[in-house]
């Protein structure tokens, strides 16, 4: 046991159109951060699990949430405005535990990634110090030219979607948030490669979605319900 998992869930529920944190809504009955933390909770190699969470969020997680939090082990931490604050508190708690090898970050939000999926990722990262899931775009992709009024068709052989987790050595991870300065960065391994290491790609499964609009409960479910199968 030597992954320490960051599951970053203090963001909010602007793009699911409710009030309170998307990640309280239910799948097959259980909260989304909780089947998030039972998949990444039931490796046999990640040893800690800490959740930034808001601070508006922390009495339901200690208090209607507190038994669920405390069974799995998972360490609650404060998170910020923007959700590369939010692992940068992530990883200033795990910096001094010297059994850490590895840390995967894990969207919260995406609660049906697969065992396998996180054995690739891992082993990938073993051998290169950085590796993400991510899965090659499948869609024909066009780019806007004067404002839409016309457009191109973008080469897809080479692009590929990012999804979490991204996993990497814990000393890569720190020196990237050192060097990170607020220039914005949507996810984590674009923050390695600024600090020039490469960061291989792993095929993973459209299965890993982000529940970020309503209708991706709706795929949820039903993914689930075959990973059952
Ligand atoms: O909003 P989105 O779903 O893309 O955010 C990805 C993950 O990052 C979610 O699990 C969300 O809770 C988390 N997040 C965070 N702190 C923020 C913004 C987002 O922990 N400030």
């Amino acid at each position: 046991q030597n992954v320490a998992v960051i599951l970053p869930a203090a963001g909010s529920g602007r793009r699911f159109g409710q009030d309170e944190n998307k990640l309280f809504a239910r799948l097959a009955g259980h909260p989304i951060w909780l089947v998030a933390a039972e998949r990444l909770r039931a490796h046999r190699r990640v040893a800690r699990i800490v959740m930034p969470i808001s601070d508006q969020d922390r009495p339901r997680f200690e208090g209607e949430f507190g038994s669920q939090v405390d069974t799995l082990g998972i360490e609650l931490a404060c998170g910020g405005a923007e959700r590369t604050d939010s692992v940068r508190a992530g990883v200033e708690r795990v910096a001094d535990d010297t059994a850490v090898q590895l840390i995967a970050i894990h969207d919260a939000a995406r609660p049906l990634v697969r065992n396998a999926d996180l054995d690739a990722v891992f082993a990938k990262a073993d051998q290169t110090g950085a590796a993400i899931l991510a899965t090659p775009v499948t869609a024909t992709v066009k780019q806007s030219l004067d404002a839409g009024a016309s457009c191109r068709t973008v080469d897809r052989s080479t692009l590929w979607l990012a999804q979490t987790p991204q996993v990497f050595a814990l000393d890569v991870l720190q020196r990237a948030y050192a060097k990170h300065r607020g220039r914005p960065a949507t996810d984590d391994a674009e923050l390695v490669g600024r600090i020039g290491v490469q960061v291989a790609l792993v095929p993973g499964s459209p299965d890993n979605l982000k529940i970020t609009h309503p209708n991706d409960l709706i795929v949820a479910e039903a993914i689930l319900k075959t990973q059952h199968e």
